[in-house]
């Protein structure tokens, strides 16, 4: 293993950097040269790669975002995309590709690897919607994002004595909103895995109301509805006025929490570590606090990981 490249892809996470840092000077300890690959299969297809070297990772753990800039490429789910990224890989001489993304970027990643390149991919993204390991790259910083926001509609909400419907990402997974709104003692969480009714928010804000609460907090993954529509069906059905804050990429900038910069450094030693020992097709994770990987299909096709007890206990905690 001579030469190995590092890739971002799809959305961008705080944690991407801190795990591009790792690979590395991983790599550099080991021997081999790493290289940069600019805005994911896009850079990858139009042979944008970059020789790195300890210092062109310095001072970059910290950092929000992406060095290496990220990109979505339609073009590269076409075949005649990845055999470009073929021929671009082999013409940098390159033995090893790390792909640092959410699961689209890992299917590039295994249409690669049909294609015998070595590649393994590390999870990075804040939604946390990969099934396979317990925390992805970003999400630990987003929650955090989440809450520091929610403290602070909290304080203004409190003040006025009203109802706040906060709305997060998560287009199909409700971990952010989840995480967020436990942490943020939402009187209400509403996720995409749970199907929810109107009448019901209403009755509980109404009993919180009653008992002399005036203030209440809804999160809402946007996977689930929109703040504005929930809004208004709170009204229509229960006179009730909320006001809503869309927080948006708002939770994908930001310093990346200490837990995120040490998942995205030990993911990226152990993705180096597998294309050492000749593995390829795989992607990293972490469960029960050990780094694993895995074959990439395997990866994919479990089954969702939404954690239905939190969710449960979430709801007793705020009857
Ligand atoms: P994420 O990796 O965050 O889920 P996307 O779903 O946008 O982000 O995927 C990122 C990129 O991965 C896409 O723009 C595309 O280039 C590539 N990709 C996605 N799905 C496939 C696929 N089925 N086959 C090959 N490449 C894919
Ligand atoms: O996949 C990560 C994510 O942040 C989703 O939660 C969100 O729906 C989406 O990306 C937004 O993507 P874009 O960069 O296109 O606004």
């Amino acid at each position: 293993m001579k030469r190995i490249a590092v890739l971002t892809s799809g959305g961008d996470s705080p944690g991407m950097n801190a795990a591009v840092r790792s690979v590395v000077r991983y790599c550099i300890f080991n021997g081999i040269e790493p290289f940069g690959v600019q805005r994911g299969f896009k850079g990858l297809m139009n042979g944008d790669f970059d020789s790195l070297g300890l210092a062109s990772v310095g001072d970059i753990i910290q950092r929000g975002g992406t060095i290496l800039k990220t990109a979505r490429a339609p073009e590269f789910v076409q075949e005649e995309g990845q055999n470009r990224a073929v021929a671009s890989l082999e013409y940098y001489g390159i033995d090893g590709l790390v792909v640092i993304g959410g699961d689209g970027s890992f299917q590039g990643a295994k249409a690669l690897s049909d294609k015998g390149v070595l590649a393994v991919g590390i999870p990075g993204t804040i939604d946390n919607d990969l099934s396979y390991t317990d925390y992805t790259i970003g999400f630990d910083t987003a929650v955090n994002t989440v809450v520091e926001a929610i403290s602070k509609i909290r304080d203004t909400s409190a003040s006025h004595e009203r109802i706040s419907i906060v709305e997060v990402m998560g287009r199909n997974c409700g971990d952010i909103a989840l995480y967020a709104g436990m942490s943020g003692g939402a009187e209400a969480i509403l996720v995409p895995e749970v199907p929810y009714e109107i009448e019901h928010i209403v009755e509980k804000l109404q009993r919180t109301s009653d008992r002399g609460k005036k203030q209440s907090i809804i999160v809402v993954a946007e996977g689930a509805g929109s703040a504005v529509e929930i809004a208004k069906q709170i009204y229509d059905v229960g006179k009730m006025e909320c006001r809503t804050t869309i927080l948006g990429h708002i939770q994908r900038g930001g310093a990346p929490s200490s837990f995120d910069r040490i998942l995205a450094s030990k993911f990226g030693a152990r993705a180096v570590d597998c294309l050492i020992s000749g593995s390829g097709g795989r992607v990293v994770g972490i469960r029960g606090n050990r780094i694993i990987d895995l074959a990439i299909e395997k990866a994919l096709s479990m089954p969702s990981k939404f954690d239905y007890k939190m969710y449960e206990l979430s709801q007793k905690l705020s009857i």
